[in-house]
C-alpha cells in the first residue's frame, strides 16, 4: 500500500480529483467504482466544477457504487441513488444508464445482490474502486466481521454506523437498519483502490490499518493483500495517528 500525505480535505478533494480526471481522459472506457458518505463530496465538486471548466467527458465511463440502503426507493433524499445523482451525476455529461447502484427497493433483495454481482462481472469489473472508511474500519456496509469471501450482500448495519450517519436523517431511528453492499471479495476484484482518509476521527482507523493484524474484525486490514491501493490521507488523519 502506498500512502500520499496532504495537507487538508481540500488537498484530497482536489488530488483524487486530478487523478479520476486524468484516468477518464486517458481511457477508452472507464468502469469506476463510487463511494458515498462525506469524504467524496470535495472530489465530486471538483469533478463537475472541472467538466463546467474544461469540458472533461463521461460519455465512455460506467460507475458502480458501492452500496445502498434496504427500503429506500431512488428518489427518496437518503438513498445513495439520490445522493449520487445530486452530488455528481445531474451535473456532469455521464448515461444515466451507465450508472449503477445496488436498489434498495428491489422485491427480492437476495436477488438484487446476485444481478449486482454479475453486472460487475459482465462489465469486466472495476478499474478503479474510490473507497471511504468507517471509523470501525468499515469499507463499503462491510462491518466486522464480514468475511473476506464475501459478495455482494445484505447487512444489518453496526449501532456506531447508523449513528454516524444519523447527522443526514431527521432522527436516529430512521436510519435503515439495513442495506445491501458489495462484498469484501467483490471490492477486492477491482484492479486498482484509492483509499480516501481525512480528518482526526478517522486517525485511530488509519493507525490500525497501517499497522494492525489483517483479519476480518477490521474489514479495511484486507486491503493491505491488495497489489494497487494507494491511501490518500491528510494531517488530521496522520497526525494523531503518528
Ligand atoms: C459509503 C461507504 C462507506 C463510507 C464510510 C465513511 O458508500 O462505502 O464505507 O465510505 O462510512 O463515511 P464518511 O465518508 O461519511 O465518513
Amino acid at each position: 500500500m502506498k500512502m500520499i500525505e496532504v495537507k487538508d480535505y481540500q488537498e484530497m478533494s482536489k488530488r483524487v480529483a486530478e487523478y479520476i480526471i486524468e484516468k477518464v481522459r486517458t481511457s477508452k472506457k472507464l468502469n469506476l467504482g463510487l463511494a458515498t458518505g462525506g469524504t467524496p463530496v470535495g472530489t465530486y465538486t471538483n469533478l463537475i466544477e472541472d467538466h463546467k471548466q474544461n469540458y472533461t467527458s463521461y460519455q465512455d465511463v460506467t460507475t458502480f457504487n458501492l452500496d445502498e440502503y434496504v427500503g429506500l426507493s431512488g428518489d427518496d433524499s437518503n438513498s445513495y441513488r439520490y445522493y449520487m445523482n445530486d452530488q455528481l451525476f445531474d451535473h456532469i455529461d455521464i448515461h444515466k444508464s451507465n450508472t449503477y447502484i445496488p436498489r434498495g427497493d428491489a422485491s427480492d433483495m437476495q436477488k438484487e445482490c446476485l444481478d449486482y454481482e454479475k453486472l460487475l462481472t459482465e462489465h469486466g469489473g472495476i478499474d478503479l474502486q474510490i473507497l471511504g472508511i468507517g471509523s470501525n474500519g468499515h469499507i463499503g456496509f462491510n462491518e466486522p466481521g464480514t468475511s473476506f469471501d464475501s459478495n455482494t450482500h445484505l447487512v444489518e448495519l453496526a449501532p456506531s454506523t447508523r449513528e454516524a450517519n444519523a447527522r443526514y436523517f431527521s432522527s436516529l431511528e430512521e436510519v435503515p437498519t439495513k442495506a445491501v453492499t458489495m462484498g469484501i471479495a467483490t471490492i477486492m476484484k477491482s484492479k486498482e483502490i484509492l483509499l480516501l482518509i481525512s480528518g482526526e476521527n478517522k486517525s485511530e482507523a488509519l493507525s490500525q490499518l497501517l499497522h494492525g493484524e489483517v483479519n476480518e474484525s477490521f474489514p479495511a486490514s484486507v486491503l493491505r493483500n491488495h497489489p494497487y491501493v494507494t491511501i490518500i490521507a491528510d494531517k488530521a488523519a496522520i497526525a494523531a495517528e503518528k
